[in-house]
């Protein structure tokens, strides 16, 4: 007989087919997985929402993802780099408006100058802030030397999506070369835990070709890796992107975005202290997106530090939110906004993952 979402939920546990459930549940059962989601964030990780201020570095990248707006073959993205001085601006403005950490984030370089300049900025940014600010890193798939450089000048944090957790589909959605290798990408998650990071890792929700069995993967491999964070959001198409050929056979945008915040809720309860972001790509969904996330269990949000004039050569996708806001604009509207969520700012503070602290031992 099959079990009903109660009895699911009432579970400590999920197998795969409980997850297939629950994913594929309706409106009004959607809503019974939100509830559940909403007590156990409340009673593990309580409701702060911790800052990660972003900064875009640069879209440049030598990597050509079928489904990213700033990949190597689209021409018509114009490339910029964020100067160091308005980088350190931008740090100095997190710091002083007590975000307790940054996010540097940019599309995949290796060459030697760009490592080195990172480790410069890293450790330039953590002088400035008597190394108060926490520094995540989001810079793709590197060599374990510049993973343990960049982690020596300060670096703590490290998020590198897996994409997808299928490595059939993986390969559907990444040319099929050397530098688009799942396997290659599945070891640098190794990598940097094994250097000491936390880990963040997350995946696209609503891919052409992508099924709910699939979800459910995603879901099981975060959990089987025990990763410490996760980011993840709806797939959204592209214009100048080898995807958007399959723009057609898209479930709607609404549909991505409740599969989505299912995912979200569904993760929650799975790993009850994890870090969990409410992304930029719910936003674009749906204006209240990353609030409706935090509602059911996200406690991370990214608000954008990137100097504006460079906001809308980051279209990683179409309708990407706040490209002309300023900092303080963010501010204060996202403050109001988690408030809306029944959240409060943790100003000043990492707001680390409580899930990393126990499994090293340190609580
Ligand atoms: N839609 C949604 N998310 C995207 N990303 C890249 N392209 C898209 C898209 N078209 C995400 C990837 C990447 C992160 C920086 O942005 O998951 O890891
Ligand atoms: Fe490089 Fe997307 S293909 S960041």
């Amino acid at each position: 007989m099959t079990k009903s979402l109660q009895e699911i939920l009432s579970q400590d546990e999920f197998s795969k087919p409980d997850l297939e459930r629950m994913l594929s549940a309706d409106e009004q059962e959607r809503q019974l997985i939100f509830a559940r989601a909403e007590e156990i964030k409340k009673n593990f990780v309580g409701n702060k929402v911790y800052y990660r201020g972003l900064i875009e570095f640069s879209n440049l990248c030598g990597k050509d993802c079928y489904y990213c707006g700033i990949r190597a073959g689209n021409k018509s993205t114009h490339r910029y780099e964020v100067t160091e001085a308005e980088i350190l601006e931008a740090a100095k403005y997190a710091y002083d408006n007590k975000y307790g950490s940054l996010v540097i984030q940019a599309g995949e370089r290796s060459d030697k100058s760009f490592v080195n300049r990172i480790a410069s900025l890293v450790s330039q940014i953590k002088e400035m802030s008597n190394g108060e600010l926490g520094i995540t890193l989001s810079l793709g798939e590197q060599t374990e030397e510049t993973y343990k450089l960049w982690y020596n000048m300060g670096a703590h944090r490290y998020l590198l999506r897996i994409e997808v957790s299928n490595p059939e589909l993986y390969h559907k959605y990444h040319p099929g070369d050397k530098k688009h290798d799942y396997f290659q990408r599945m070891e640098s998650l190794h990598l940097l835990r094994k250097i000491g990071y936390q880990v963040g890792t997350g995946v696209m929700i609503g891919l052409p070709f992508q099924t709910i069995s699939d979800l459910a993967d995603d879901l099981l491999f975060f959990r089987n890796f025990d990763i410490d964070m996760v980011g993840m959001g709806p797939y959204i198409e592209h214009e100048n992107t080898p995807m958007y050929e399959f723009k057609d056979q898209l479930i709607s945008k609404t549909d991505r975005f409740y599969l989505s915040l299912k995912m979200v809720a569904i993760l929650r309860i799975m790993m009850k202290d994890i870090n969990i972001a409410a992304t930029t790509a719910m936003q674009a969904i749906d204006p209240m997106g990353r609030e409706k996330a935090i509602k059911v269990g996200a406690n991370i949000i990214m608000p954008n530090l990137t100097p504006t004039k460079y906001r809308e050569d980051y279209l990683l996708y179409e309708d990407k939110p706040c490209i002309d806001e300023n900092a303080d604009d963010c501010k204060k509207c996202l403050e109001a906004r988690i408030h809306m969520a029944g959240g409060q700012v943790g100003y000043g503070e990492w707001g680390d993952s409580k899930h990393f602290d126990k499994r090293k031992g340190n609580s």
